[in-house]
């Protein structure tokens, strides 16, 4: 079935209004059939000879969101790939080359296609607000702009401040855009319409870069910048994993300026991106976001005021996040003095995101402390976050239940008790369900829902619901001993002890992991979380490891060495930062030290996906890829041992096993994991990567 997704006014002043305001969905996003029908549209407008055009969405969300990236999972070809490339981009040509005054009017997403469409505008107005973000971020799903979004961008506004934003795949805001040349006008949402009329009426000449700007497209500049690019990108990605930001280098490199043959060059190298592994996978990973955001979506509740108790590192800094994310927020703890700190912290993350004074003075004033626990009694949601301990924390259940609101749900920040010890304090167990963040909590974007046996279903939906409205990605996993991050981290963790006990440089150790694609290695990391709490938590899981705990662990604990908060752990920190010696060559076998890493890692995936302590694969790899940043473009540990093969995985397991001890033995649930005879996707592969 056809949709209808465009609708056309024209004003008294002749100008044509062109809604934008996709059939079957909540968001604007750009396919074959958007295209098709734009193209007619666009055809139709330029017979119609009229003032100007404006562009514009219906859709409350934004303008657009980009392409569909559904469609990107059925292109099977290069050659797929490159006739909607096509497509799309003589769409956008037809709009360039109106002879006629054409207007983006932009509020909310702008992204990827959508800032494409914007930019074969010959003008773009942009809503004032921090909601409304331009962009291309592309690069974050192994792809680069192919529908003349770099082509356009970089002649706008110079290749400095465009490349930046297109390998970065950064959005800015409308008076951000204004300040580089992007938009033309920001106006506040009553005054849009009325800026973008202007722009047509008064036709003033387009925005011209200024000379530095366009200095950056110069042809003796660029082969230098195109180095230093380089350098930037080599910092965060390998052109072995990420070949993307590389490839859109090149071209920048090579045509900068020729509208023509960069167009060309973006589709050709798109088209080959696009049905990669790394594309492939981090639009899996896209998805995957997008199935935990889903889980948040079965219940219209609306808490309004959230009441944490224990300001410590964990709960102030909870308190101050629920804060920014816009609710009321009391924080409770046994004195005045330590719940002063974290609103010290608080101060700082509001001027960090808020930027402007009387958004950071509102913040402030939605965070109130409450030593003495008043909030309990308006409380929607109550986090506790206080001392590990038991007694402690049942003890604190039994005097706020008779204070709480019939409906609030009780949330505990627990990483090691079970739920049902703690559960069984309350008069109505069902309203605890844990929520287990991660530090530092500004940045980790996963939050682990616990629900144990007593955990009532709405509550645990409400739990859910809460962690999407402070903008955090819930994965719901059993109550079971280090839920599901810490147990497939810890093991990995402890391997890179054993490993540096052997004498393996530390850093050496980490290369390995990077080098697979963890975004820091484990010894670094150990020493990042605290050697102390990784101890705490490697006792916690011991009886699941088939593994002594490090002797090494135990020793620089005692000896008060707790990674970079004391300033020495495995490495010893000047300024926050891990001085690492070089690793010097040796005789050490880089595969193996990956392998033990990582294989650990991966069956400790198996066994918590045997013991169900997450409902399926997918929930497992999300959980890993946004709990610990696990190499997304592998697309998470399940679907790295599906692309390895299970029977491979085994034999390096049983190898290992021989070598280094029952650690390494398989768990259970290998066996049933795969069926052996099933193709791996490293065996499908594809034409291109074969090619390649
Ligand atoms: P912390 O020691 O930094 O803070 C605990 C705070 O709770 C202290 O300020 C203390 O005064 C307060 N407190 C203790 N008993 C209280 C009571 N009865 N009433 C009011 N306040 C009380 O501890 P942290 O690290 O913030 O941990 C808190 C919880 O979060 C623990 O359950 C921990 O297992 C969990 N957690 C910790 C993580 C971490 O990386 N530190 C990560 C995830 C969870």
């Amino acid at each position: 079935m056809t949709h209808t997704h465009f609708r056309i006014e024209t004003d008294s002043d002749n100008i044509v209004w062109l809604h934008f305001d996709k059939a079957d969905g909540g968001t604007n996003v750009l396919n074959f059939e958007v295209f098709e029908q734009l193209d007619q549209h666009l055809q139709n407008i330029a017979a119609q000879r009229p003032r100007g055009l404006i562009i514009l969405s219906d859709k409350p969300n934004g303008f657009i969101a980009g392409a569909d990236i559904t469609s990107f999972t059925k292109i099977s070809s290069a050659q797929q790939a490159l006739e909607l490339l096509q497509t799309g981009q003589d769409v956008f040509n037809r709009l360039a080359a109106l002879p006629f005054p054409t207007v983006a009017m932009i509020h909310g997403f702008c992204l990827g296609g959508g800032t494409e469409l914007a930019l074969a505008c010959r003008y773009r107005v942009s809503r004032d607000d921090p909601g409304t973000r331009l962009g291309l971020p592309e690069v974050r799903l192994g792809i680069h702009p192919g529908w003349g979004g770099s082509a356009r961008m970089v002649p706008l506004i110079g290749g400095l401040k465009a490349m930046d934003l297109i390998l970065s795949g950064r959005s800015v805001d409308g008076r951000t855009g204004k300040r580089m040349g992007l938009v033309d006008q920001v106006a506040p949402e009553h005054h849009l319409q009325v800026a973008a009329r202007r722009l047509v009426l008064e036709a003033p000449p387009p925005y011209r870069a200024g000379w530095l700007d366009r200095l950056s497209n110069n042809p003796v500049v660029r082969p230098l910048l195109a180095g230093i690019f380089r350098k930037q990108v080599a910092k965060r990605a390998t052109p072995q994993h990420y070949p993307a930001p590389y490839a859109m280098i090149d071209i920048w490199r090579r045509h900068a300026t020729h509208l023509d043959e960069m167009l060309k060059a973006e589709a050709q190298s798109l088209a080959s991106l696009v049905t990669g592994l790394t594309a492939r996978n981090l639009v899996r990973v896209f998805f995957l976001q997008e199935q935990l955001k889903a889980l948040g979506k079965d219940t219209d509740w609306k808490p309004r005021h959230v009441h944490v108790i224990g300001a410590g590192t964990m709960g102030g800094d909870i308190a101050a996040w629920c804060a920014l994310r816009g609710f009321r927020v009391t924080l409770q703890d046994q004195a005045p003095e330590r719940i002063a700190p974290a609103i010290k912290r608080a101060h700082t993350l509001f001027k960090r995101k808020l930027k402007r004074t009387p958004r950071i003075t509102a913040a402030m004033d939605r965070l109130m402390p409450d030593h003495k626990g008043l909030g309990v009694q308006q409380a929607d949601v109550i986090i506790e976050a206080i001392f590990e301990d038991v007694d402690v924390k049942r003890s604190l259940y039994k005097g706020i239940e008779p204070r709480m609101k019939p409906e609030a749900i009780l949330a505990t920040n627990t990483s090691s008790i079970p739920l049902e010890e703690l559960a069984s304090s309350l008069a109505q167990p069902g309203r605890l369900v844990g929520l287990h963040f991660f530090n530092p909590v500004a940045r980790m974007q996963l939050v682990e829902v616990v629900t144990g046996k007593s955990t009532s279903s709405e509550v645990a939906t409400h739990a859910m619901a809460f962690t999407r409205q402070i903008d955090r990605l819930p994965l719901p996993v059993s109550s079971t001993p280090g839920f599901l991050v810490n147990r497939i981290l810890m093991p990995y963790l402890m391997e890179a002890v054993v490993l540096e006990s052997e004498g393996v440089p530390p850093a050496l150790i980490d290369e390995a992991a990077t080098a697979f694609g963890m975004p820091m290695g484990p010894v670094e990391l150990a020493d990042t979380v605290g050697l102390d709490i990784c101890l705490h938590v490697a006792e916690i899981l011991a009886g699941h490891f088939n593994a002594e705990i490090p002797e090494r662990l135990k020793r620089l604990v005692a000896a008060g060495k707790l990674g970079k908060k004391s300033g020495a752990g495995f490495y010893v920190y000047k300024k926050g930062k891990a001085i690492k010696p070089r690793a010097r060559g040796g005789s050490w076998n880089r595969e193996e030290i990956t392998n033990r890493l990582v294989l650990r890692m991966l069956n400790e995936s198996v066994s918590c996906l045997r013991e169900e302590v997450v409902a399926d694969r997918d929930l497992l790899d999300a959980g890993m890829i946004f709990g610990t940043g696990f190499a997304p473009f592998r697309g998470g540990p399940m679907h790295h041992i599906e692309a390895i093969g299970r029977d491979a995985l085994l034999q390096q397991l049983q190898s290992l096993q021989k070598l280094r001890g029952d650690r390494f033995t398989a768990d259970a649930g290998w066996v049933s994991l795969f069926n052996s005879s099933e193709e791996t996707l490293h065996e499908q592969g594809t034409p291109e990567q074969d090619s390649r």
